[in-house]
């Protein structure tokens, strides 16, 4: 629950994000990657981590089901508690983007509602959509940890694609066809990064 916070005062700190970025070299940034579970967003996020960090690049990769076992392991998937998962993703994002790094998240993220209030917690400069576009039926025939057949075995509730909606984005920063190669997915993501300014050629 949101509580009231009216006594509690914002302190600005001697350090800013401009100063951070100086010292990692380059500007801070999130890239939300959205999409059905089995989409390919872990995958195609930990390449361009794995790239990111070769060129030098400060990143971290935030993970949904990885989250799901610490910072949000209290949480469920009922539409509530996804947007609490949301919610405080976002925050975390917010705060190292602010320490200057590049973030990636990857987790479903299924309703534009929610992915429009992380856009808002962000500054505008520093977030872009990652549309993982992967067919229903392509996830579910990859079905890497066996949950689609649990789903519809009826052994899993509200599974995403499954019993409950996935808002595809109307306008994402980037769309990616999540049935192409890993390698030029990866390149996409890094040419977006390279036109935004955060990695230079
Ligand atoms: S989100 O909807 O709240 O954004 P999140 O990305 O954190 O989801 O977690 C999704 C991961 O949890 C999936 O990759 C899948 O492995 C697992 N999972 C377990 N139950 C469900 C479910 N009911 N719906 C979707 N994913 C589920």
């Amino acid at each position: 629950m949101i509580q009231d916070n009216q006594n509690v005062v914002w302190h600005s700190h001697l350090i800013t994000r401009a100063l951070r970025e100086k010292l990692h070299g380059h500007k801070g940034m999130a890239l939300w990657f959205t999409g059905l579970s089995g989409s390919g967003k872990s995958t195609i996020a930990g390449e361009v981590e794995k790239e990111l960090y070769q060129m030098g690049v400060s990143s971290y990769l935030l993970d949904g089901d990885n989250l799901r076992h610490g910072l949000c392991q209290d949480l469920s998937f009922t539409n509530h508690d996804r947007k609490e998962n949301i919610r405080r993703v976002s925050e975390v994002v917010r705060l190292m983007v602010d320490a200057g790094l590049v973030v990636l998240t990857a987790l479903i993220s299924p309703y534009r509602a929610e992915r429009q209030l992380v856009r808002k917690v962000l500054p505008i400069e520093c977030f872009l959509e990652v549309f993982v576009d992967t067919p229903l039926s392509i996830c579910e025939l990859r079905d890497p940890k066996g949950l689609y057949k649990k789903a519809r075995r009826g052994d899993l509730q509200n599974f995403t694609g499954i019993h409950t909606e996935y808002q595809a984005p109307l306008q994402p920063d980037i769309r990616l066809d999540g049935t192409h190669k890993l390698s030029s997915l990866t390149h996409q993501v890094l040419d977006l990064l390279r036109v935004c300014k955060i990695i230079t050629y």
